[in-house]
């Protein structure tokens, strides 16, 4: 696991739930990190909990905050240019902040759409855009983290299951761009994870509840899946030596989530 000490790596969405546990999980590698988000004192939270993690493998000054919301330009630039005047290097570029809204196609308000394409899909085409030349020169990579409902229709969930329909897309066309570069983009995508998000899109504790419950039927392994168990898999496609042949692939960490059709 030494391909991970002294590296650098930007994550989104480090400030809860997936890429706070990527960001942990990195850390314990010896990686250094550039940790994005909105909520200044949840980032706060993750990069102490990153130095615990780390175990001294990486000191105060390689774990940076870059607090700002990525719908707007200014932030994503200010994200690579703040990572780059600090480190000097990007290696790793991990696409985790995003977020879910409920609505059939019929119902789902025009703007409520186009809040889940943003935060989706268009801030991770315009990171990448800037962290491509970064990378180019580190032969790093790409990680975004997908969803099932990128691969999979689910009713009642449009606008998401098409922005990671089109998050997957970009990760092919992009991987496909950037190969004689030997730059690989890879996604991860997961089924139901235990987190913030369902919560946060509008699911109360009592259907959330009952959602992790059903979770136990929907997902052949029976359980919904934990933050540490998506992590694991962003580190080995993050990894040139591990998944040196892998790139433009939708790695599933759903349980068996993907495979389920009624009979
Ligand atoms: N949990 C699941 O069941 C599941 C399943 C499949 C895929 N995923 C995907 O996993 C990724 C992470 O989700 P999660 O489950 O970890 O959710 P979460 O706990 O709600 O975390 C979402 C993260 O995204 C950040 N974020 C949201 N909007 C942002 C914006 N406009 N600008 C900057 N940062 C923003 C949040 O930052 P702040 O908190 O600082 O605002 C937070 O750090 C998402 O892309 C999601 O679609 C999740």
């Amino acid at each position: 696991m030494a391909q991970f000490l002294n590296k650098v790596a930007i994550v989104t969405g480090a400030s809860s739930g997936i890429g706070k546990g990527v960001a942990m999980h990195l850390a314990s590698l010896g990686c250094c990190l550039s940790l994005s988000g909105r909520n200044r004192d949840n980032l706060n939270e993750t990069r102490l909990k990153c130095l615990e993690s780390s175990n001294g493998l990486v000191k105060e000054n390689q774990i940076i905050v870059v607090e700002g919301d990525l719908v707007d330009e200014i932030n994503r630039v200010n994200l690579i240019n703040k990572t780059i005047d600090h480190f000097g290097r990007l290696d790793v570029l991990v696409n985790s902040a995003g977020i879910i809204a409920k609505g059939t196609v019929e119902v789902t308000p025009p703007d409520v759409w186009d809040k889940v394409m943003d935060v989706n899909v268009k801030t991770v085409f315009h990171l990448t855009q800037l962290a491509i030349p970064h990378l180019k020169k580190t032969k790093g990579n790409i990680v975004n983290v997908s969803s099932v409902n990128g691969l999979r229709a689910f009713a009642g969930v449009a606008a998401y299951c098409v922005s990671k329909a089109a998050l997957d897309q970009l990760t092919r066309n992009t991987a496909l761009e950037l190969a004689a570069d030997g730059v690989r983009v890879n996604s991860v995508n997961p089924g139901v994870i235990i987190t913030e998000i369902h919560k946060r899109g509008g699911m109360s504790d009592e259907e959330y509840a009952a959602f992790l419950e059903k979770s136990k039927t929907t997902h052949p392994l029976g359980r919904p899946g934990n933050v540490d168990e998506v992590a694991r898999a962003v580190r080995f496609l993050a990894d040139n030596q591990d998944s040196s042949f892998i790139t433009g692939v939708t790695l599933s960490v759903d349980g068996g989530r993907n495979l389920v059709c009624p009979r």
